[in-house]
């Protein structure tokens, strides 16, 4: 049975300086998949070994299965063998000496919870799952890194621990094989109902997977949303452009009302835009955008502007151009197989108001 699991307020402290999570609150009830989103550095791993047992956390809550497993507050911590937990790695823990069965049979040899059942049986039907059913007699060392990979998935999905987690298990292979791994670890993880939590760096590994995605940066927890939500809603600049919404541009809030918020452009006029913050008159806003969401040529009726093409860079299937809208720069991204607009044209373009995000401008880094 796989199980909810509940971090309050988790905190990790590796001896002095900034912590390497602070303050991170999220549910993943069961049969979800939540997916740590970040750079390097910010915190997933940390997390998700904290939620293992292997990292003892400062502060904070965490439970699964509405167990409490680690409470420092109360000196309380559940050890990592009685968290009923699977885990797999970047790293492919398989044992060499071994063949893919007896691999994936060893966790129920050593499991006092699963002595008596059939091993063989969930032996096969965990392979089958996995896709490795033809193989299961092959010495493991004689796979590919993929198949590695799925054995070392098999061990840690056949005793059906209640939690899952996973820290980059595809970063390892090559990327055709990390394209079709991942579709399939999806499928493996809907199809077992198993509660998961995976760490990544990759986006689109991330909008496949989860069902909800944590962006976290420094430590903290930013925004934890559906995959739309996260794409089309970010909650703060860094969000945005973490997630591709890589054009910014400055200008100074007229007016708010509700989400909409009006902001002065500079010479070339006001434009609208979606803000999840309480902006007001004054403020000096910086407004993401994503290349793809610019609509070259296009008169709709909000935002339209005029811009100077600088440059095209023709890519097959697509141009990416660089623009000049009344002194800052703009990247449009176009689909189709012909570039359609010459460097220096002034061309008529639309940035869709529910696709432009504003956010304070502090000077920020987003780095
Ligand atoms: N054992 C440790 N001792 C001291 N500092 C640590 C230790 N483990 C992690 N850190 C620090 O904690 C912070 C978070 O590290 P963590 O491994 O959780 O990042 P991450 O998000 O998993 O990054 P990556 O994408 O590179 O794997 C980093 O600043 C890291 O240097
Ligand atoms: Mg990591």
């Amino acid at each position: 049975m796989s199980a909810a699991l509940s971090i309050e307020n988790l905190g990790k402290r590796f001896g002095v300086g900034r912590p390497a999570v602070d303050g991170v609150s999220f549910d993943v009830p069961a049969g979800e998949i939540v997916v740590l989103l970040g750079p390097s550095g910010c915190g997933k791993t940390t997390t998700l070994r904290c939620v293992a047992g292997l990292e003892h956390p400062t502060g904070g809550r965490i439970s699964i299965g509405g167990r409490v497993v680690s409470e420092p507050e109360r000196g309380l911590l559940v050890s990592p063998r009685e968290r009923d937990i699977g885990m797999v790695f970047q790293s492919y823990a398989v044992w060499p000496h071994m063949t893919v069965r007896q691999n994936v049979a060893y966790p129920l040899k050593h499991r006092r919870k699963s002595r008596g059942g059939d091993i063989n049986a969930k032996v096969n039907e965990t392979l089958e799952l996995v896709g490795l059913a033809d193989y299961a007699d092959r010495p493991v060392v004689s796979l590919s890194g993929g198949q590695m990979q799925r054995v070392a998935l098999a061990r840690s999905l056949v005793y059906r621990p209640q939690l899952l987690l996973l820290d980059e298990p595809l970063s390892n292979l090559d990327a055709k094989l990390r394209l079709r791994l991942r579709d399939e670890l999806r499928r493996i993880l809907k199809q077992t109902g198993m509660t998961g939590l995976y760490v990544t760096h990759d986006q689109a590994e991330a909008v496949v997977l989860g069902d909800r995605i944590g962006v976290m940066r420094d430590g903290h927890l930013l925004q934890m949303a559906p995959p739309g939500e996260i794409y089309n809603r970010p909650a703060d600049a860094f969000v945005a452009n973490f997630t591709g919404a890589s054009n910014v541009l400055r200008g100074k809030v007229l007016a708010r009302s509700g989400e909409t918020a009006t902001i002065d452009l500079g010479g070339v006029g006001r434009i609208e835009a979606w803000t999840p913050q309480p902006l007001s008159a004054g403020d000096q806003a910086r407004i993401a955008l994503r290349a793809e969401n610019v609509r070259l040529g296009e008169r709709a009726e909000r935002n339209v502007f005029s811009a100077r093409v600088l440059e095209r860079r023709y890519q097959g299937t697509q141009t990416v151009y660089d623009l000049e809208l009344g002194g800052q720069r703009l990247e449009a991204l176009e689909l189709g197989t012909a570039a359609r607009h010459d460097p220096n044209a002034e061309i008529p373009l639309t940035l869709p108001p529910e696709m432009c995000w504003a956010y304070r401008d502090e000077g920020q880094s987003l780095d």
